[in-house]
């Protein structure tokens, strides 16, 4: 029997194209002469981060790989190929080649099952990664060297209803921690999700996508929405945040409705602990935030007091 495992830490891991286009990696087809650089350094401190804790696995839950029955987990240990994002294909041509752990996406599966939900493993070698789980994957860790696990968002993210999905996600986040203990994984959960996520309705120049002299906040009202949702996660104040996130997604048409954050949350036991936010900017308009919750320094759980909420 293995040593009993442990999340290391949590991350809201946004996952616009615009960050991996900005940075320019050798992996992505166009080239650009940089732009959002607030949210990049925010990843730069993650990565240090990251490295130094030498996570097994990182796993991230997508909005962007849609299922429509049931939960899906990548369940092949090497996956290889070309990822072309749909809205912005001048943006966004990426190479990926990554290894799945995929003892952990078994105990994933069985956890989910023994949870009564609906789940499958993705067993198909040349299944192409969506951008979501590329973006988040890159940005976190662009060596590529930690095996990761792509969850699929059983639903489409404009469909999410908060009275049926988010039961959901709160077994699917109890199945990946008791997974993760079982395997003796060190693992780092990702949920990649943007915040306030009403955006521009056409690029501003796309000739120049990364002129940073024409981005901005949609709104006045959704900045104050996501300080608001980002000041009740400095603070550690759990039990407002999950009361005024399905307000949140009402007002902003928040990216978190696909799930994933409250998957995340769920898998760390609701941790009433500061999170840290590295940095926040807006991206063709939507809020995003690089915000991290740091299990190792001690989370006093809520022991799964909104499971029933
Ligand atoms: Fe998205």
């Amino acid at each position: 029997m293995s040593q009993k495992g442990q999340i290391v830490s949590g991350y809201i891991a946004p996952h616009p194209p615009h960050l991996v286009y900005g940075e320019n990696p050798p992996q992505n087809i166009p080239r650009s002469t940089g732009g959002w650089e607030v949210l990049r350094w925010a990843y730069d401190n993650v990565r240090e981060k990251i490295k130094a804790q030498k996570p097994d696995v990182i796993i991230v839950h997508t909005p962007h790989w849609m299922t429509m029955v049931g939960h899906h987990i990548t369940r092949v240990p090497r996956l290889k190929g070309l990822s072309v994002d749909p809205i912005f294909p001048h943006l966004f041509r990426y190479n990926f080649d990554t290894a799945i752990d995929v003892d952990l996406a078994d105990a994933i599966y069985d956890e989910a099952i023994a949870e009564g939900m609906t789940a499958k493993k993705m067993t198909n070698p040349n299944f192409r990664l969506d951008y979501g789980t590329i973006v988040t994957s890159h940005m976190l860790n662009p060596d590529w060297d930690i095996p990761i696990i792509s969850l699929s968002a059983n639903n489409s993210p404009y469909y999410f209803s908060l009275n049926v999905g988010i039961e959901e996600m709160f077994k699917l986040g109890r199945a990946t921690r008791r997974a993760i203990e079982k395997t003796g994984r060190r693992a780092v959960l990702a949920a990649s999700n943007t915040l306030s996520h009403y955006h521009f309705d056409r690029e501003p120049d796309p000739n120049l996508p990364e002129d940073m002299s024409k981005e901005h906040v949609f709104s006045h009202q959704n900045y104050l929405w996501d300080m608001r949702v980002l000041q009740l996660m400095r603070e550690g104040n759990m039990d407002e945040l999950m009361k005024v996130l399905p307000q949140f997604i009402d007002a902003t048409s928040a990216e978190v409705k696909s799930g994933g954050l409250f998957w995340m949350l769920a898998a760390m036991d609701f941790p009433n602990i500061p999170a840290k936010v590295h940095g926040y900017w807006s991206v063709i308009a939507t809020g995003n935030a690089v915000v991290e919750w740091d299990l190792t320094k001690g989370a006093n759980g809520h022991q799964g007091a909104y499971a029933h909420a």
